[in-house]
């Protein structure tokens, strides 16, 4: 891994074995983009890689450069205005109205390691010479604004982080009105968009559309990084498919309104932007203050997107999720909200608990509903202490209960929300965004606390505090199920009200970093309506989140499939329901159940005394299997194999670092009448072992399973062939050991 500025050429070129970026200064001064791809040798002079040519109807900078026109050059922090028509990084709104900015390349500094962002979650390293750092300045001299563009490279990944800090060096106050993270020009547009988009209980479907000219976008203005989309594109060759080609991903790790965005402009250049969405954003920079942009991660592969996936599961595993819990397999839960929603008294939690301890279940969760007034979703919400008519000795009282079980035992919070009937609301009915004059508008009846107010994270942290300070809590499930609507911050002034949607999450992150530090030994787990804030922020602070609210098992392989493609098996919080299932009533096999939520962090959700002996035994067993095998399925390296997208068979693998233990699950949506052959390639396996698989007497070799594929058809073998004759929403797991 290198960072090296070749002087003459004004050239910077950060590569490791995997991958090289590279940049220039530009003939008028601003910083250009040459390059970011597979690795290249370092060479004193890339300046071949920039294209000047004169252009009809281009404006060029000056009388003697008629071939520097920003609109034509590929850029790294791209300002409007000045002969770029494209959308630009950044807009700079200043007190004589004009929006006009001109960065130009002014100096750098390379540091080993990487620097944290200040109340920002970002990537981290644990020892300096995993990565170094670039920090290249862009300055203004019209405006006084200093811009420092961060870039990390990494030993052994094939990433760069990036990240913005503008500080306001002159004598008077500017507005950034638009200040992404990450801004990208690349060479042509022979790729395929690929986004993960839903709505509430079908989070992250994978859409898929051909680059041209003109804008696509997604992005967030709801508070947070919502159900609709995630702050995660990948930009692939059209023939890149999960096992070969090239293919770029983009990461923002931010939770609340971003954009991403690809602009292909008149000459085939595409431009990506990623930051924080401009739309909801202006911020004052006072002279002297600073403002710190989330940070983006861009990843690169030229073998396929299993592959740049797995650098996001290793990254955000390894470096971006923390403290006691990252690298352990996680707790077997049992959550009671779909086993008892808000019905629920305290020897009934106990009953529930004492058949999941029985059943080898090590956590109980206690959801919604245990605090204030809590009895339906009208009342309640702000007041967290514990309502003792459920629990006449409060969270303690149940927690020892539970601990005498034997158990874990875990609690919900909605830290951010407010209902109107509650202690909170009637005695500070002014904590709550809301603009005076007008209507505060309600989501699921309730309001969102304005947590770009110290005040009021400060009092909410007392609250939780002082509950886990007396309580035996071991796991916090962190709600919240809302958008936010009428953004306004009645502590700040008119020219500060675009800085509440930032300002909010900060102070999310402030009390997710305090209560993380202060209880460092406690598992958190996001949760946003199901998946509405499953983002690269959240798992900084909470390294699980619950994946969506529906729980129905073919449902959620799309839901999960489409997650892995940035996410970890470890971070998502998947569970075994009841059935009919509750969302969707339909009824799954219990088995499907299971092996659909083995591969995420898995649990149930439903009250294991409803189910027959004969069940329960079979949850026994699936727990047992899972104990024996959660730290290869939430750490090992995870594979798609079949898209739920595609077709009616869902394929996928994890398999052991040394590759001698390799699981694959095979879900069929509906079933077939005398079903056409059917096999699967499997991957990653080690070519040279042989692998026997469990309940077959039949071994494989390595490169057999990966070449001529694992047959899934009833014929395989002898067992096989005697098994049940299938269903509609079949599953199997296959469990291969060298
Ligand atoms: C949200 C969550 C659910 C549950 C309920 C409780 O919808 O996603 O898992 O906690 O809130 O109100």
């Amino acid at each position: 891994m290198q960072i090296i500025f070749h002087e003459k050429t004004k050239t910077f070129h950060l590569y490791n074995h995997e991958i090289s970026y590279i940049m220039t200064v530009l003939p008028g001064g601003q910083l250009g983009q040459l390059y970011f791809g597979k690795a290249v040798r370092d060479r004193e002079d890339f300046s071949h890689l920039a294209e000047y040519s004169f252009r009809n109807m281009a404006s060029y900078l000056s009388e003697d450069q008629d071939t520097v026109s920003l609109e034509h050059l590929k850029q790294e922090y791209p300002v409007y205005g000045t002969t770029d028509y494209r959308e630009p990084a950044v807009e700079v709104i200043q007190t004589n109205g004009s929006r006009l900015s001109d960065l130009s390349y002014a100096g750098f500094l390379i540091i080993q390691g990487k620097p944290q962002l200040p109340g920002l979650p970002a990537v981290y390293v644990e020892k300096e010479d995993e990565a170094a750092t670039l920090i290249i300045t862009l300055k203004d001299s019209v405006t006084g604004l200093s811009v420092q563009l961060f870039y990390t490279i990494f030993e052994e990944r094939p990433v760069i982080t990036r990240s913005v800090c503008f500080t306001n060096q002159g004598c008077e106050a500017l507005h950034l009105g638009r200040a992404m993270s990450l801004s990208m020009d690349f060479p042509d547009c022979d790729y395929e968009w690929l986004q993960f988009s839903g709505v509430w209980a079908r989070e992250r479907h994978l859409k898929t559309r051909n680059l041209e000219p003109g804008i696509v976008s997604v992005g967030s203005m709801r508070g947070s990084s919502s159900h609709e989309h995630n702050p995660f594109i990948i930009l692939k060759r059209p023939h890149t498919d999960e096992s070969q080609g090239e293919a770029v991903g983009f990461s923002l790790i931010y939770s609340g309104n971003f954009l991403a965005q690809a602009e292909v402009d008149n000459q085939n250049v595409t431009r990506i932007l990623l930051g924080i969405h401009p739309d909801t954003f202006d911020w004052k920079l006072e002279p002297g203050a600073d403002f710190q942009t989330p940070e983006a991660v861009m990843a690169y592969t030229c073998r396929g997107l299993n592959e740049l996936s797995q650098s996001f599961h290793s990254l955000y595993q390894k470096r971006l999720a923390r403290g006691y819990w990252r690298d352990r397999p996680r707790p077997i839960l049992l959550n009671n909200w779909e086993a008892t929603y808000f019905d629920f008294n305290e020897d009934l939690l106990v009953e529930i608990a004492d058949r999941a301890k029985k059943c080898g279940v090590e956590l109980f969760v206690l959801d919604d509903g245990w605090f204030g007034a809590r009895r339906n979703d009208r009342a309640g919400l702000g007041d967290w202490t514990a309502n003792k008519e459920l629990l006449p000795d409060g969270i303690s009282g149940l927690s020892k209960r539970i601990e005498a079980l034997g158990m874990k035992f875990g609690l919900w919070f909605e830290p951010e929300m407010v209902n109107a009937d509650s202690d909170l609301y009637r005695a500070h009915p002014d904590w709550i965004l809301q603009m005076p004059g007008r209507r505060a508008s309600l989501g699921r009846h309730q309001h969102v606390l304005d947590f770009s107010r110290k005040e009021v994270v400060d009092c909410i942290y007392n609250m939780m505090a002082a509950l886990l300070r007396e309580a035996k809590i071991s796991y916090i499930k962190w709600d919240m199920n809302r958008y936010i609507t009428e953004c306004y911050c009645a502590a700040l002034p008119a020219d500060q009200q675009g800085e509440v949607f930032h300002r909010y999450i900060l102070g999310v992150y402030d009390l997710y970093e305090r209560l993380t530090s202060e209880f460092p030994h406690v598992l958190f787990e996001s949760c946003a309506s199901g998946g509405a804030r499953f983002d690269p922020g959240m798992l900084y602070y909470a390294p699980q989140a619950w994946t969506s609210d529906d729980t129905d098992a073919i449902e959620r392989l799309k839901i999960q499939y489409g997650t892995s493609y940035c996410y970890p098996v470890s971070s998502m919080g998947s569970h075994v329901s009841a059935v009919p299932n509750h969302q969707l009533h339909r009824n799954t096999p219990l088995y499907t159940r299971a092996n659909t939520a083995y591969f995420g962090t898995f649990g149930y959700e439903l009250d294991l005394n409803k189910l027959t002996e004969d069940e329960r035994e079979e949850v026994k067993k699936q727990i047992a299997f899972m104990k024996e095998y959660r730290g290869l399925i939430q750490f090992g390296t995870f594979y798609r194999l079949c898209s739920p997208f595609e077709g009616n068979i869902t394929a996928w693998m994890v398999v052991s670092p040394d590759k001698k233990t390799a699981i694959i699950g095979w879900y069929k949506t509906l079933n077939q009448v005398n079903a056409p052959f059917s096999r699967i390639r499997l991957q990653g396996l080690d070519p040279e072992l042989c692998y026997h698989l469990e309940g077959c007497s039949q071994t494989f070799y390595g490169d057999e399973l990966m070449n001529a594929g694992l047959i899934t058809s009833d014929s395989m073998c002898g067992e096989y062939k005697n098994r049940r004759p299938g269903c509609d929403f079949d599953s199997r797991l296959f469990i291969f050991k060298a």
